[in-house]
């Protein structure tokens, strides 16, 4: 069943204090010149001791609902996209619906890592199906660098903090959002893993040095490959779907982890770099935040313009990666 959605408001937020690649060379054996041209990387934002995920994904949330010009009472569910929640119980959403002061909402979170906007996304298009009425906040809200060993090069200069978030309903005016396709692949969720924590991993005893799975552990060039591969055919089959052609893609905005992962997507649909949105030098990659973050600045800065065909499509750990077809 295909329902057109209304996207009727953006916001989003990043912590004030910022990481920069100099800072980090004081840190491990890293280099400005080799996180830069690897990455496209310069800087990335992280939360304060005193911010969880919950608050990142409030000050995102406020925002989106004061551009779609709505209060959090009129909202009836939040779905939260997040691998770093405050808590394993209770969920994100909990804490966020908590912090808006409501209650008696449908609230959960959603784990798909850095698919995680995208897959709460599809999650509103499913309620918005069932609940016409419906009000659905959805967020993609991290705190990755909590989830990060800053004594290992290969991953801790790659991730940041921050969230996104959207007011998605059926009527009202706004973009709309044609069709979102999800897909996974659980047989390479090895390749990117946070172990810690889970029933997969027993856990640490007070004094113990906290162990290595607690923290982001990946195989980067394996992920590379499979990421410009995944991200390309589910922009190709919802293109397909919907019948477009990639000559009919005005603005793409690929999950922001590596500048040459997004370059190279927009190469496979002779995208000009121009038309590709990043954000990725000043963010890093910031997960579930990383496409809500990039879609909301790229519309308040003009990017994005009335009339636009803008495509979204992202790649995480599980592996899950999804595309999301708007009309702006
Ligand atoms: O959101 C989904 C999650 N993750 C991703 O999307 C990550 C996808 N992968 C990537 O972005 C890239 O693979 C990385 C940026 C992680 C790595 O870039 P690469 O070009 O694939 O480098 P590499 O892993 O092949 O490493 C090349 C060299 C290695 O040294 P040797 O073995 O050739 O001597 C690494 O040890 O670079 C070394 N290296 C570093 N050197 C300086 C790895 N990290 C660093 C570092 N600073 N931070």
């Amino acid at each position: 069943m295909s329902i057109d959605i209304v996207l009727r408001g953006l916001g989003r937020y990043v912590p004030e204090k910022t990481l920069t690649n100099a800072a980090l060379e004081k840190i491990v054996d890293t280099s400005d010149e080799w996180i830069f041209t690897r990455t496209g990387i310069r800087v990335r934002h992280i939360a304060s001791e005193e911010q969880n995920t919950s608050d990142l994904a409030v000050e995102a949330a406020r925002q989106a609902l004061a551009n779609a010009n709505m209060e959090a009472e009129e909202l009836t569910h939040i779905v939260v996209g997040t691998f770093t929640p405050d808590a394993m119980v209770p969920s994100c959403a909990c804490v966020v619906e908590e912090k808006l002061g409501i209650k008696g909402r449908a609230v959960y979170d959603i784990a798909a890592a850095c698919s995680g906007f995208l897959y709460a996304l599809e999650n509103a298009r499913a309620i918005l199906a069932l609940h016409p009425e419906a009000r659905v906040l959805v967020i993609g809200a991290e705190t990755v660098t909590r989830r990060i060993n800053f004594e290992d090069r290969t991953t801790c200069v790659l991730f940041g903090d921050g969230a996104g978030a959207a007011v998605l309903t059926r009527d009202g005016e706004g973009p709309k959002v044609l069709d979102v396709k999800l897909s996974s692949d659980g047989s390479l969720g090895r390749l990117l893993t946070v172990n810690g924590g889970g029933s997969c991993s027993s856990y640490s005893r007070p004094g113990e040095p906290i162990r290595e799975d607690y923290f982001v552990q990946m195989e980067g060039r394996e992920i590379f490959k499979h990421a410009v591969r995944s991200m390309t055919g589910v922009c190709n089959e919802i293109l397909e779907d919907n019948g477009r052609t990639r000559h009919d893609i005005d603005v793409l905005i690929p999950h922001q982890a590596n500048w040459r992962i997004i370059d190279a997507v927009g190469r496979k649909f002779d995208v000009p770099p121009e038309k590709v949105y990043s954000n990725v030098d000043r963010y890093g990659n910031t997960s579930a935040a990383s496409i809500p973050l990039a879609l909301s600045e790229a519309v308040d800065n003009d990017f994005v313009k009335d009339g636009d065909l803008v495509l979204l499509t992202s790649f995480g750990g599980g592996f899950t990666w999804a595309s999301a077809l708007l009309q702006f």
